[in-house]
């Protein structure tokens, strides 16, 4: 006799990286701005763990020109947006998830990783600016060598190149049999392309592995603080106007 039983599934949500697009007209004129930043002048290296020996690191600062304003704009909406995203994903685990707290969302810093052949990013994580009450970091790739990862490979084996130039974000265990032992792998690899936008917790583990082809991978990566509603009129180094602009953007976006 077939006797049925109650059954519920415990799941736990471990990470969530957001991935979207950007146009390619903002990741060309990105591109444009970007070339006429100077190693000497705009050098952000000495505050990144970057392995970038033969390319570089170059600051791009909000105050510069509208396009950079553009981008640290579409990264404060993708900030908000992945807020409520996030609690999205939440609510579909568990009955007890809150709704999205975050009312503002404030970019205050991005910088271009222009890498080439060798260069590579070694595992780190991002800081969060004080006081925001939790931050995301972003990275927008704007180009890509033609040959820079073996896009038919399926694993690792063989020295494949799979993953050249890939970012990993690692939480946790991989083990090549995890998938047989109820073990889900915590290790997310995202291939890059032109105007490839994610974001994802300022806490997060990630790695860029390096390439060997010729011509250079460009990404653009930043940090976001995110504020609850009481935060809003205190946020250091942002004007009310412009603070009132960035509800109003946002606004567009919940
Ligand atoms: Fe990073």
């Amino acid at each position: 006799m077939e006797v049925e039983v109650p059954v519920k599934i415990h799941g736990i949500l471990d990470f969530v990286v957001l991935e979207s697009k950007v146009p390619l007209d903002l990741v060309e004129e990105l591109n444009q701005e970007i070339d006429t930043l100077s190693e000497e002048t705009d050098n952000f290296s000495d505050r990144l763990v970057g392995q970038i020996k033969n390319g570089c690191q170059l600051h791009i600062d909000k105050s510069r020109c509208e396009t950079f304003r553009k981008l640290y704009s579409a990264a404060e909406s993708y900030g908000i947006l992945y807020a409520d995203k996030f609690r999205g994903a939440e609510k579909a685990l568990t009955s007890a998830a809150r709704d999205n707290e975050f009312v503002q969302a404030v970019c205050y810093e991005a910088w271009s990783v222009n890498s080439f052949s060798g260069d590579y990013n070694p595992i780190h994580d991002h800081g969060c600016m004080v006081p925001a009450v939790t931050g995301l970091s972003f990275v927008l790739w704007t180009k890509i060598p033609e040959n820079m990862r073996n896009l038919s490979a399926e694993n690792m084996k063989s020295a494949s190149g799979m993953l050249d130039g890939c970012i990993n974000f690692v939480n946790g265990p991989m083990s090549q049999i995890g998938e047989h032992e109820f073990r889900p792998s915590k290790v997310l690899s995202v291939s890059p392309q032109v105007g490839k936008f994610v974001i994802f917790p300022h806490w997060l583990n990630h790695l860029v592995y390096p390439f060997s082809c010729e011509g250079e991978r460009r990404s653009i990566s930043g940090n976001v603080g995110l504020f609850v509603k009481d935060q809003i009129d205190s946020v250091p180094g942002v004007s009310e106007d412009e603070m009132k602009d960035l509800l109003k953007h946002q606004s567009q976006n919940t």
